[in-house]
């Protein structure tokens, strides 16, 4: 007979003292004497990995975040042996590893002043549900410590102070500090005595990070599975760490097409085909620049994907052909849920081929989604994601859509319990058999992996367009996405500005909102504020329930259209200017936003500000948060600032009123920045680019500029086919020089260009280009501040 039940519960266990050491390259085992090892390998300099096994024996190493393009290497390393410690040494850092407890601390190797440092360390504690161990870290929060990151966290851009969740969640109609909701990237910047460090906790199971929140001066994170696991990232610069963690985790594979960063109109729903062309009539007739049209769920016959209804859209490939004609790009939405229904070819492949996921003990993972009861695809095998992305031809190839939207990829399920598969579940991730507990914050990154893949394929030689709800470390690489359902209120558009923020803190910058809010309605002021955000976005779209009413830019009356034309016209002005900080994000990492911390981490002003960021690396931006505002006090970094509507000059460093009546908005310019502008255009493509305007803001000083063009689609850009000018500004009382150095092998169609000089102290007398001196008529000087110039000019001074 059993008396007593209880299971035996030890408590939180600790590494001992080191035993034995031993250095393989560039990675070195630790390992104590109750059987823990400690594995420390130097990525590079700056970036050090940390992983911990209890048993003596590492898992598998298997990471799907971790890019195989990701940067290894390091100039110097060195370990030096102390009575009570181990030393590692490289050119940027200094780790000394505890012999007594397998605690570490990190310096600056140059400085050698202290970065972060083990409070408590790797503890765990055994899992009797499970096995294997419940994975903990704590570290010391240094004084004046602050956090930043997490992905899409509907909470103040400062993390400090609060603790969060990582698993992958359906939040319709989240609120502010709802955790947690679609995505897990579980990396973090921290900065605290002017230095910013980053930890990226690699590890799907449901993780936790708590910023001082338990403990006034401890941070911590733990995991309930799988191993300790974490990469430690240097700057000391902000950007740099997540530059660094964009290298590891992956940039996209590809720049977008330039349309994907026009503007897009979404509805749920908009259907049947008649109502589609009358939405984009509208845009037309209205001239409000559109390049793509969504199609939510009510496309497809009953909800089954990859199919069509026959009554809203009895033929869709003339459709999708008089769209394109219109310059509208048709993107369609593409749940996992796979109708149980044996008539359904999909449903049917996936059965025989045993591609649907299952339970422990065999069944398969039966759940409701919109098309009913349904079962899903096991994206993380390998042969499933190759199945799914073949899926993809018709739509692609043969109908013509241009991107598709992956949606309700948590994985979601309705009424159930944590609405999600249960623990349970099997999945295959990559040939490691692992439950849902593991899987689970991977699954719809891998579905977008899919997705991704097949449109990679059908739409070659064009680029894929990708959008995603969920999202892990990585996803980035594959897929844009956006922040899921949000709500038409004002406190909803200020959440929108910090997630855009904080995602492109994390190594995500193609990232957008549902412009106007997707539950309830807003009002026009509210959806007309929005759309003066959403345009500095990198994804901009609007996209609504459609249960309240309609979410178009001409809804509001004729004041709200024109507000709206006139922001989404700005948009497309400044193509060329966003794409340009595309590029830099897709090529080294630069997030395309950047809240004021990462601009100037060294203004500790900036350590709490949410509301002001950068977009690119010299406009600031400040949306208006509030009705009936005339406008909003903000802060302005270092640095002068040009006052894009007056080009009033505004030093950086303090806090100011700025007026912006509806028609406008706090917009301001670095000032010595080159801003490169297209004309409007209704659709990117629309007109050939005759000349690039180049708005010039003077300064005293220097200031570098630069352009990236190619040929806005299509993979000739990496074989050298782009066109990037570099112009450096140097302003002096009574002369402003411009120089240019062009590199690349494309032809840019224009041959001009339009300076338009703001800010000049000076009257121009002279003009000299490359060492000739030109008349006011040859180069058509207009009034005293803008002229045209060939594109080819290297070397400018005017006088
Ligand atoms: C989810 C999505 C939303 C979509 C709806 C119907 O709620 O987040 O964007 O419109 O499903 O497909």
């Amino acid at each position: 007979m059993i008396l007593n039940t209880e299971l035996e519960y030890k408590g939180n266990l600790f590494p001992s003292h080191i035993i034995s050491y031993e250095k393989n390259l560039d990675t070195l085992n630790f390992t104590t004497e109750n059987g823990v090892i400690l594995q420390i390998t130097v990525q590079r300099d700056s970036v050090l990995r940390f992983r911990f096994t209890t048993t003596g024996i590492f898992e598998n190493d298997f990471s799907y975040a971790i890019t195989k393009y990701a940067s290894r290497g390091y100039n110097h390393l060195e370990v030096e042996e102390e009575e009570d410690k181990y030393i590692i040494i490289t050119s940027k850092l200094k780790c000394q590893v505890n012999k007594a407890d397998l605690r570490t601390a990190i310096y600056d190797a140059q400085t050698n002043e202290l970065i972060c440092e083990d409070e408590l360390g790797f503890h765990w504690e055994e899992s009797y549900e499970f096995g294997g161990d419940i994975v903990k870290m704590s570290k010391v929060a240094q004084e004046g410590e602050s956090y930043y990151g997490l992905g899409d966290k509907p909470a103040d851009v400062n993390l400090k102070g609060k603790r969060f969740e990582n698993w992958v969640t359906d939040s319709y109609a989240y609120g502010k500090y709802t955790d947690p909701i679609y995505k897990t990237i579980p990396f973090y910047t921290a900065l605290h005595h002017k230095k910013a460090y980053g930890i990226f906790f690699d590890n799907t199971f449901r993780s936790y990070f708590d910023f001082c929140q338990e403990r006034r001066n401890i941070s911590s994170f733990w995991a309930q599975g799988g191993e300790m696991n974490y990469y430690f990232i240097y700057g000391p610069d902000m950007s740099e760490v997540v530059a660094n963690y964009t290298d590891l985790t992956g940039k996209p594979h590809q720049l977008p097409p330039l349309w994907a960063l026009g503007y897009h109109q979404c509805k749920w729903s908009y259907y049947p085909e008649a109502k589609v062309k009358e939405i984009t009539n509208k845009f037309r007739e209205l001239k409000i620049p559109c390049d793509a049209i969504y199609l939510d769920i009510d496309y497809m016959e009953g909800f089954r994907c990859f199919t069509w209804s026959k009554e809203y859209f009895p033929d869709p490939k003339r459709m999708v052909k008089e769209l394109a004609d219109d310059g509208f790009k048709t993107i369609v939405i593409i749940d996992p849920g796979i109708k149980i229904d044996k008539e359904y070819s999909v449903f049917k492949e996936g059965l025989d081929n045993d591609y649907f996921c299952k339970r422990a003990d065999g069944p398969y993972m039966k759940g409701k989604v919109w098309p009913g009861e349904c079962y899903f695809p096991d994206f993380t095998n390998p042969e499933v994601r190759e199945w799914w992305s073949n899926l993809f031809q018709e739509l692609i190839e043969e109908i013509g859509v241009k991107g598709v939207w992956n949606d309700m990829n948590e994985p979601a399920v309705m009424d159930v319990p944590g609405k999600s598969f249960p623990d349970d579940v099997r999945h295959d991730y990559e040939g490691n058999p692992c439950s849902h507990r593991k899987a689970h914050n991977i699954y719809g990154m891998q579905m977008a992996r899919a997705t991704y893949q097949g449109l990679k394929k059908f739409a070659y030689p064009k680029r894929p367009f990708v959008i995603t709800r969920a999202a892990y470390s990585g996803t980035q690489r594959y897929t844009s996405s956006w922040t899921g359902d949000n709500v038409a209120s004002w406190e909803h558009l200020s959440i929108a500005n910090i997630q855009a923020q904080r995602m492109c803190m994390s190594g995500f910058s193609f990232i957008g909102s549902d412009i106007g809010g997707f539950a309830e309605q807003p009002n026009g002021e509210l959806y007309a504020r929005w759309i003066q955000l959403g345009i500095f976005h990198p994804f901009c779209r609007t996209h609504s329930s459609g249960d309240h009413g309609d979410q178009e830019p001409w809804t509001f009356g004729k004041n709200i259209t024109d507000v709206v034309r006139k922001f989404i016209e700005l948009r497309y002005e400044l193509l060329p200017y966003l794409y340009t900080a595309f590029w830099r994000y897709a090529e080294e990492g630069i997030p395309i936003l950047k809240s004021l911390v990462l601009y100037d981490q060294l203004d500790t002003h900036t350590h709490y500000r949410s509301d002001e960021f950068i977009c690119g690396e010299k406009i600031l931006a400040c949306p208006i948060l509030e009705p009936n505002a005339k406008g909003r006090r903000m802060y302005f970094p270092t640095g002068e600032w040009y006052n894009y509507w007056t080009d009033e000059i505004v030093e950086g460093g303090q806090e100011l009123w700025v007026d912006a009546d509806l028609d406008s908005m706090p917009i301001f310019i670095k000032s010595g920045a080159l801003i490169p502008k297209y004309p409007v255009q209704q659709f990117v493509g629309e007109k050939e680019i005759e000349e690039l305007k180049l708005d010039v803001y003077f300064k005293i000083g220097k200031e570098t500029s630069e352009v990236y063009e190619d040929a806005h689609d299509g993979y000739d850009y990496i074989k050298g086919r782009y066109s990037l000018r570099n112009f450096s500004l140097t302003g002096k009382t009574t002369e402003l020089v411009i120089q240019q150095h062009k590199s690349g092998k494309y032809t840019t169609p224009y041959d001009t260009f339009k300076l338009q000089l703001h800010g000049l102290p000076f009257k121009i007398k002279k003009v000299i280009i490359d060492k000739v001196e030109y008349s006011f008529k040859d180069i058509q000087l207009n009034g005293n501040n803008s002229f045209i110039i060939n594109k080819d000019f290297t070397d400018l001074h005017i006088l």
